[in-house]
């Protein structure tokens, strides 16, 4: 059997991140077409990857079998309704990407089709991903094999089983690359107080970051276990760690992940059908 037609619609960051994992996976170049509004970004996936280009959306999912919706939310009701027509006798399975765009409004806007939402995060542009996925109803087995398959080319793929918890997703690995680069900044700062220059607290909080993320994904144990395997009591870590517990450091986390679940709603309701 051919691999599926994908068609992406919106070639930006996002878009040419997924075209560039699905290639490197080794997906025929021939089996992807790709719509962007702005001739730049055409020209340079064209000459990136070799794919198909367009300026229509509507010529570029002609023949798809998946469609990306990799362009900004409130690029989405715009991009959805012309197409919606074309769509109704095809039914290729939707793969939206953009944040907040509730199912039930895509499919006021593109017509009752199957509709997977995936939210993936930054590091995707380097194959790292952390992306959650929602399969909204009507999506097979098949379907969401294939869905899988686009976001796992570019990192990890995990499916949510309820689409109100897709904005837990945005506040844990969404946004979640700027809480860690914020850490790694504070520690780069606290590092340059304590007299190592700029370079040196850089490099070694960084390493640090990707040595402790490996530890952590590679490792049978829990971050919890690893953080009590590294504390010697009465040591320099357990100091760091006591006076981080004095001023409630889980506790802001948890404050700060619930203010940007409360964003991601906020959002959601601004961008959809029911203002
Ligand atoms: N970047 C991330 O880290 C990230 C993470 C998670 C989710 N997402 C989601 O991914 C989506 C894309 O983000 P991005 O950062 O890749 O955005 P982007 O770089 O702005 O790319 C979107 C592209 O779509 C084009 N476009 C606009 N209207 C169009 C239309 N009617 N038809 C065809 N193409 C059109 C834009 O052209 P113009 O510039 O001319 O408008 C732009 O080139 C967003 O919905 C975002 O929520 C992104």
């Amino acid at each position: 059997m051919n691999p599926a037609n994908i068609a992406f619609i919106g070639c930006g960051n996002m878009g040419r991140c997924l075209l560039g994992g699905l290639l490197k996976d080794g997906y025929p170049a021939t089996q992807l077409r790709a719509a962007d509004a702005d001739a730049l970004q055409r020209d340079r996936v064209s000459a990136e990857t070799g794919v198909r280009t367009s300026a229509d959306n509507l010529e570029a999912v002609h023949d798809a079998d998946i469609v990306v919706l990799a362009v900004k939310p409130q690029q989405v009701r715009a991009v959805a309704l012309p197409l919606s027509a074309a769509l109704a006798s095809r039914r290729p399975l939707i793969v939206s990407i953009a944040a907040g765009i509730r199912i039930a409004d895509l499919r006021r806007w593109i017509g009752e089709l199957p509709i997977v939402r995936a939210m993936p995060n930054t590091p995707a542009l380097l194959g790292c991903g952390a992306a959650g996925l929602y399969a909204g109803e009507g999506v097979s087995d098949e379907e969401r094999e294939q869905a899988e398959g686009i976001l796992r080319a570019v990192g990890l793929a995990v499916w949510i089983e309820s689409e109100a918890l897709m904005d837990a997703v945005t506040a844990v690995s969404g946004s979640g690359p700027a809480y860690f680069f914020a850490l790694m900044e504070w520690m780069e700062n606290a590092g340059a107080q304590l007299g190592l220059s700029r370079e040196q607290a850089r490099l070694l909080t960084l390493q640090t970051a990707l040595g402790a993320s490996r530890m952590a994904i590679e490792s049978s144990l829990d971050p919890a276990s690893l953080r009590k395997q590294v504390t010697s009591p009465g040591g320099t870590t357990e100091r760091a760690l006591a006076i981080m517990n004095e001023n409630d450091m889980g506790g802001i986390v948890e404050r700060a992940l619930a203010g940007a679940r409360q964003r991601a709603a906020e959002m959601a309701a601004a961008f959809g059908d029911d203002k």
